[in-house]
């Protein structure tokens, strides 16, 4: 019989892509997926450390397992991710019944422990909390030694070369690692800590990695990397492959792809060759997500950013410059530890002067392991947090419906995404699958335009995956709205697997 996993992701797109390449592994192990985890013989959380709030959701998770394993000692429950690397080998002093635990730098390994926490449990159930039976592969301090990076890279290149597309998988929008970990230790990130160094992968496999997704059918591919922009692959003999020569050359060598893009920016040495690309390659969308954390340069030093407000301000000079209608979004902490309420002013000032198309606002959180946690008193009250994250959330909205109502009257190229929310939450999934498509009747779908923003059109739910042209007619609640032009500019072209 077909074990069944159950698999829960929680974090950024990094852990999303993770959890893909794992269920790739798992499933040729002849594991089935499920959607419910009383149905399943092992689970798994890949999980997130960026927060305590992140953390807190798996807590719980974890918690309500509890009586699970005490009823059926052979079910085995993992932790993988970013948690896991963090929080290490405490977590079984927490939550003894957890059977496996994975960094995130170890997770090619994960079959392995998994088969050999299934053949433990299945032996000796009785005995599944010693402590010997428990499957742990974590980075630790080990591979942040450069003398074993070599190897690191090694292991995991080889999961992400292990990447395959089967038919079913809906891989219309996909995710491409370009550069694992990341070396700015901003003083208030796990991250360094959990995903380890920076290291790039080579060019030619990236490129044929998005060629094997554009062949099944992938139709926008996200490149991903914590600080992508500093992409820069050493080839042994002196050259160098830039972020901008990847992008070039990804736009190039894959012809059929129809849409290219990448985050996250760092705003810091974000060259001008590539804004060039960006602006010269039709199908690399003008989307940047380049975090700018706070808008006061005193608190700007205290999180490492390695910038100052003025210089992040001359960065979106230089690509409004080039691209006068690319689309910004930003990510910003309030209450980091010191912060007054004259600096989070001029955080609300940078939002109104840079007209962020959207903005990730996040309250500090202090993390354990980190600069900031060990440096700075968490002297912020969490009521100023609080009404410092709603202001500012006022200010982005209200920016973000100034610039979507300016686009009424354009024409855009979206993506189709699938259904309106509003339109799933009222409608059961049979009705959805059947009755509508049967009766060809249409329903208010969902689409992203290039510079990332949201237009909700009446059509038909096979549109989902496609291109299409979209008249902007309204703009309300951040949302657009808008009325199809054409047939669809872009279909995935199926090829046969
Ligand atoms: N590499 C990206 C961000 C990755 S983490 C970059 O540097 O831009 C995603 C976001 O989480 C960060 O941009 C930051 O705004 C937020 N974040 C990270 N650590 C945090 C913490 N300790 N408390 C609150 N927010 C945090
Ligand atoms: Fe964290 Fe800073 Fe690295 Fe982003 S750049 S992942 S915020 S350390
Ligand atoms: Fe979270 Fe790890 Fe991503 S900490 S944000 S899952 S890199």
């Amino acid at each position: 019989m077909r074990r069944k996993l159950y698999l829960e992701t929680f974090g950024c797109q990094m852990n999303v892509l993770d959890s893909e390449l794992v269920l790739g592994q798992l499933r040729a192990q002849g594991y089935e997926t499920v959607e419910n985890r009383d149905h399943a013989d092992v689970i798994l959380y890949n999980t997130c450390s960026v927060r305590e709030h992140a953390e807190q959701k798996v807590w719980s998770r974890l918690g309500e397992l509890r009586d699970r394993k005490q009823a059926d000692p052979g079910v085995v429950i993992g932790v993988i991710g970013c948690m896991a690397e963090r929080d290490g080998t405490n977590i079984f002093k927490k939550f003894p019944h957890v059977d496996v635990l994975c960094g995130p730098g170890e997770l090619d390994k994960l079959p392995r422990l998994i088969h050999n926490a299934v053949v433990t449990s299945d032996e000796a159930t009785e005995r599944r909390s010693d402590e010997g039976k428990r499957q742990v592969a974590l980075m630790g301090a080990s591979v942040r030694r450069s003398s074993t990076l070599a190897a690191a890279e090694d292991h995991l290149e080889m999961l992400d070369l292990s990447r395959s597309v089967s038919p079913g998988d809906d891989i219309s929008q996909a995710y491409v690692r370009i550069t694992r970990g990341c070396n700015k230790f901003c003083t208030y990130c796990v991250v360094p800590y959990t995903r380890g160094p920076e290291v790039h992968r080579p060019p030619t496999n990236i490129i044929d990695e998005v060629k094997m997704l554009v062949d099944a059918g992938t139709v926008e591919v996200t490149l991903l990397g914590q600080t992508i922009n500093h992409y820069c692959f050493e080839h042994g003999d002196g050259r160098k492959t830039t972020f901008a020569d990847l992008l070039y050359q990804i736009h190039e060598a894959v012809p059929d792809l129809p849409r290219l893009r990448f985050v996250t920016s760092f705003p810091r040495d974000f060259s001008d060759a590539a804004l060039d690309t960006m602006r010269d390659c039709s199908r690399i969308c003008r989307y940047l997500h380049a975090p700018a954390q706070h808008g006061n340069d005193r608190i700007l030093k205290l999180m490492n950013r390695g910038y100052t407000v003025g210089q992040y301000l001359e960065f979106v000079a230089r690509a409004r410059e080039r691209m006068p209608d690319v689309s910004i979004a930003s990510d910003f902490i309030v209450g980091f530890p010191t912060e007054t309420d004259e600096e989070f002013e001029q955080t609300i000032d940078l939002v109104r002067e840079c007209r962020f198309k959207n903005s990730f606002i996040f309250k500090y959180s202090p993390r354990p392991g980190t600069t900031a946690i060990e440096r700075f008193e968490d002297n912020v009250p969490e009521d100023a947090k609080r009404v410092r994250n709603n202001r500012l959330l006022a200010e982005q909205q209200r920016v973000c419906e100034e610039l979507n109502r300016e686009m009424i009257g354009q024409t855009v190229d979206a993506m189709v995404e699938g259904e309106s929310k509003l339109v799933s939450r009222r409608t059961s999934k049979v009705e959805l699958g059947w009755e509508r498509r049967a009766s060809g009747a249409t329903t208010q779908l969902v689409a992203r335009t290039g510079g990332d923003q949201v237009v909700c059109f009446q059509g038909d739910l096979s549109l989902k995956g496609q291109i299409v042209q979209i008249k902007i007619t309204d703009a309300r609640n951040m949302t657009l709205f808008g009325q199809p032009l054409t047939a669809p500019l872009v279909s995935p072209a199926m090829k046969s697997f």
